[in-house]
């Protein structure tokens, strides 16, 4: 149990993010007992919510299976409240503050203990606002204040050097935590420990053995009912920039001079550095169109007629270092595909021409994200008994069969729980994020200015027919080719 006493306000509280991720992961936290004793826990928006309200809106996706859950969840909803207010008037964040400092009195807290949890589960458009009011208004002079913010931060280098910049006036950069959820899913959360605790991967990882990698986001929805942010952001901004680039930082990056957060995002931002903007001729672009009775992406009332915003991306970002040299990495990222995967594959080089088990399959290894975390490695072996054909096969570790008894928690659990003990290792650092819009910044803008049509693809299927060919360009080999 975390020992400083703390109020968190969840801005947003009212809101979608809120009840799916923030509050599902404080209750956990608070029913595993991780929560320090002096917490309390305010919500705050724009909606006039009565209690019952709040309270239906914040357990709407809590899992209470057991009377037990029961009775935590009712000790839990005595230490948090909600309070209305404007994100955009002092009164309010007067208001506001006086509320906190009267929950800090309650529980007694003296100087020093007056710590104050910022979590902005907020659309962009009013970061800034709500920032400012904060840093004015409801900034603690006697305790520690941290500031949560969600992606999307800023939509190209500009915009965000300008976020970053303003925010850095209002905030130190060690009271900011920009939150990457996909940084706290177990599987990525273990990439450094399988990389740099296993000596027999060490010789292994570099343009020596390593044919290509392909790290993998394939979702089987669509973006119903977001259709307006969606438009603005594209796949692209949606999840590559941030989600499938971390996965692609942890994976490539040198080893970190320690394990502490800024030796970490040294390494990370080292990496970065030395990535090639990506070029429109390494990309293939794509919107999903309507199937059976699947909408298309332009079906959507909110999306213009004309978007050409791509709901599919396939981008090969190369390093100019020694060890990944010539190694090409293939992101793909799509909505509306044929199945729910996240993954890192890992395809190795084939055996040399001329030698004794010439035409073998890669070797592969997959990091599997999710659905279900799963590490497995496809190699060669002898087929048992009196032949000496060869069958290629998994070494297989799925965390389900194996740890049968430990819950994997969700990705925000272990966030918030790194911001209370004020660890940053799983937070995007300013100069990180610089450096990866530095990367798609340029085809970003190519794509908009010179309108790229992106290749139509059927809601459910793989992605543009277009892909395979594309993909094989750099060398992959997927098993159907074999
Ligand atoms: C979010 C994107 O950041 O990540 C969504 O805005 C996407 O479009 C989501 O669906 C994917 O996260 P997860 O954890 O569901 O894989």
């Amino acid at each position: 149990q975390l020992n400083d006493a703390i109020t968190i306000i969840v801005f947003g509280a009212s809101g979608d993010l809120a009840g799916k991720k923030t509050y599902p992961a404080l209750f956990n936290l608070y029913s595993t007992g991780v929560l320090p004793k002096k917490v309390h826990i305010t919500g705050y928006a724009r909606s006039d919510l009565s209690r019952e309200e709040y309270v239906k809106r914040i357990t709407a996706h809590l899992k209470i299976n057991s009377d037990s859950d029961k009775q935590k969840l009712d000790e839990f909803l005595k230490i948090t409240d909600y309070t209305q207010g404007q994100y955009d008037q002092d009164e309010s964040w007067k208001t506001l503050d006086k509320h906190i400092e009267e929950l800090e009195q309650e529980r007694d807290l003296g100087k020093g203990q007056k710590n104050r949890l910022f979590y902005m589960a907020l659309p962009p458009s009013v970061f800034l606002p709500v920032a400012t009011g904060l840093s004015k208004f409801v900034y603690s002079s006697e305790g520690r204040n941290r500031i949560v913010i969600e992606k999307p931060f800023g939509k190209d280098l500009e915009s965000s050097t300008q976020l970053a910049k303003d925010l850095g006036e209002l905030f130190k950069e060690d009271e900011i935590y920009r939150i990457d959820h996909y940084l706290g899913k177990e599987m990525v959360k273990n990439i450094m420990t399988l990389r740099f605790a296993n000596m027999f991967l060490g010789p292994m990882w570099s343009a020596e053995s390593i044919d290509n990698v392909q790290i993998t986001l394939k979702e089987p929805f669509g973006t119903e009912g977001r259709g307006g942010y969606f438009d603005e952001y594209n796949i692209i901004r949606d999840v590559m920039q941030n989600h499938l680039l971390q996965v692609f930082s942890l994976v490539a990056m040198e080893k970190p001079t320690g394990r502490d957060p800024e030796s970490i995002r040294d390494a990370k931002v080292d990496l970065l550095r030395h990535v090639k903007p990506i070029t429109l001729e390494d990309s293939l672009l794509g919107q999903y169109v309507a199937n059976n009775d699947k909408p298309g992406y332009k079906d959507d009332d909110t999306v213009p007629e004309d978007s050409i915003c791509p709901t599919f991306a396939t981008l090969v970002l190369w390093i100019e270092n020694e060890r990944w040299k010539k190694v090409p990495f293939i992101l793909k990222a799509g909505k509306g595909l044929d199945n729910a995967k996240v993954e890192v594959r890992i395809q190795f080089k084939d055996t040399p021409k001329g030698s004794l088990y010439e035409g073998a399959v890669r070797n592969e290894l997959v990091l599997r994200i999710q659905p279900g975390e799963a590490i497995y490695f496809k190699f060669n072996n002898k087929r048992p008994g009196l032949s000496q054909q060869i069958i290629t096969t998994d070494l297989d570790l799925t965390y389900k069969d194996r740890y049968k008894d430990m819950r994997v928690p969700d990705a925000y659990e272990g966030l918030i729980l790194d911001v209370l003990r004020s660890d940053h290792s799983n937070f995007v650092r300013d100069d990180e994020l610089d450096a990866a819009w530095r990367i798609f910044t340029p085809l970003l803008h190519k794509i908009e200015r010179d309108r790229i049509e992106p290749k139509p693809y059927p809601y459910g299927s793989r992605g543009p027919k277009e892909l395979d060919a594309f993909v094989k360009k750099y060398g992959v080999v997927r098993r159907s080719d074999v």
